[in-house]
């Protein structure tokens, strides 16, 4: 590839995990040193001179981008996981998926109150991750500063429905 950008290194995959979905896979991006580094200086951009003091990533891809996002930063890392996953007392937010529905958690001691706080996950689909992922930040008390995906979903409302909350959404690339 030519000077291959961030999206020529997703491959879709039809009609996974059900009918109709046309799923957006990351894995092939994460393979490859360059699109992975890719992603990840694009994720961090307009952070530059940005005071974070965590990267909180959301199950499961969210985990590998907020990692290595957090690293570069410097930040302590916070996972948010599906119920029943972490092994310390939580908090819970209940969501509804593309397809399905959900609980995420968080330890209910991972952020202390005004701390600032970047959310990371691969991809911006309805919202309701996200906006799941902001509720838990904010019980604890932290200030969500914005959320950071490789993939917009546009057509899937996501990014409109966390601008109109007045959350600062960064993409990187779009697929109908
Ligand atoms: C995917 C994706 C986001 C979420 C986006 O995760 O990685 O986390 O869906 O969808 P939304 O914007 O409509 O909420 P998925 O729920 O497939 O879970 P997984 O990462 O654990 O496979
Ligand atoms: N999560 C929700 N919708 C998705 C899609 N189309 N591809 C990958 N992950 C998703």
């Amino acid at each position: 590839m030519n000077n291959p950008n961030v999206r020529d290194y997703i491959r879709t995959i039809a009609d996974f995990p059900h009918e109709g979905i046309m799923f957006r896979d990351v894995t092939t991006l994460f393979a490859d040193a360059r699109g992975f580094r890719m992603a990840i200086d694009q994720l961090l951009h307009p952070y530059a001179g940005v005071r974070i003091d965590k990267v909180v990533g959301l199950e499961a891809r969210g985990f590998i981008l907020g990692g290595a996002v957090a690293h570069q930063m410097s930040t302590g890392f916070v996972p948010v996981r599906k119920k029943g996953k972490l092994p310390g007392p939580v908090i819970s937010e209940a969501y509804q998926l593309e397809y399905g529905e959900a609980v995420m958690e968080i330890h209910d001691d991972a952020l202390k109150a005004g701390e600032r706080v970047l959310i990371v996950d691969d991809l911006l689909a309805t919202g309701g991750t996200a906006e799941a992922g902001i509720a838990l930040c904010r019980r604890l008390g932290a200030e969500v500063i914005g959320c950071a995906f490789v993939i917009d979903l546009p057509e899937l409302g996501g990014r409109a429905r966390l601008e109109a909350m007045g959350m600062p959404v960064h993409t990187l690339c779009a697929f109908d």
